[in-house]
């Protein structure tokens, strides 16, 4: 595959702000970067409109979560065209703190996958194994299991504007482990494997990200693998000063390649 994502969610943090001063700073960074490398950023709503208004489309600008009605009595929810409205480019779905805290299952995410998708915002659907599958032997089964329920009765065309990010649940965030780079290409083989079997040899063209503890020590390795098409970050990506040595040497690896 030609192309590598590489982007951010930023969670619950950064104000307004914090998250305009960021972005000037990344859209500096990211002006003579390899065309190869399509950068993007995930932060809360309340920066949303403010952050399109200030950037161009070379980084891609997504929202952490959508309903999929596009109105109704939904309080607190935030509809696919209001998101269209803005002018969002994609949209997280599925982040295990969701699935975790706010009880977001395969079911509803399909759904959600399919709002996106009428609407042309690309879908960023995370997936990913609990400890106890891993300790069951059973990582393979329970992501199979994600992907064919969530990717339920999208089309062959559909599919190509959709990214998955595979972020095991045991690797994220501060109480995270980091995966071996092994294990990590291992199931984004496996991902592979099954997005092939859902949709043949278009199966080929969905770019699969990982995500969960990456670092400037994990991240290249993470890379080699062939079925690697971006990595997904929190931590290390919040602070520039942290993520401009990863781009830097994602840059020396796509030069390389
Ligand atoms: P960390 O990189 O902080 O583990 O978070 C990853 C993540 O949750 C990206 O969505």
């Amino acid at each position: 595959m030609e192309k590598l994502y590489i982007g951010t969610n930023w969670k619950m943090h950064k104000s307004i702000k914090e998250g305009r001063e960021y972005t000037q700073k990344l859209k500096e960074m990211a002006r003579n970067k390899n065309e190869r490398m399509q950068l993007f950023i995930i932060p809360p709503y309340t920066s949303l409109s403010i952050l399109r208004e200030e950037m161009d489309s070379s980084i891609l600008l997504g929202a952490q979560n959508m309903h999929w009605e596009d109105e109704g009595p939904f309080t607190g929810e935030i509809s696919p065209s209001m998101l269209k409205e803005i002018g969002i480019d994609l949209v997280e779905l599925g982040h295990s703190e969701r699935r975790q805290y706010y009880n977001e299952n395969n079911v509803d995410l399909n759904k959600k996958v399919h709002a996106a998708l009428d609407k042309e915002i690309i879908p960023l659907l995370c997936i990913g194994e609990k400890l106890e599958d891993k300790e069951l032997g059973v990582s393979e089964e329970s992501l199979s299991v994600q992907l064919k329920i969530c990717l339920n009765n999208i089309s062959t065309t559909q599919i190509k504007n959709v990214l998955i990010a595979y972020e095991p649940v045991w690797a994220i965030g501060a109480g995270g482990t980091e995966a071996s780079t092994n294990y990590v290409h291992k199931m984004h083989d496996h991902i592979r494997k099954v997005l092939l079997e859902i949709f043949g040899d278009n199966g080929y063209d969905i770019p699969i990200l990982f995500g969960g503890s990456v670092n400037r020590g994990n991240a290249i390795e993470y890379l080699t693998g062939q079925n690697v098409n971006g990595l997904f970050i929190g931590r290390s990506a919040w602070d520039l000063e942290k993520f401009e040595p990863i781009l830097n040497d994602i840059e020396q690896f796509l030069q390389q390649k």
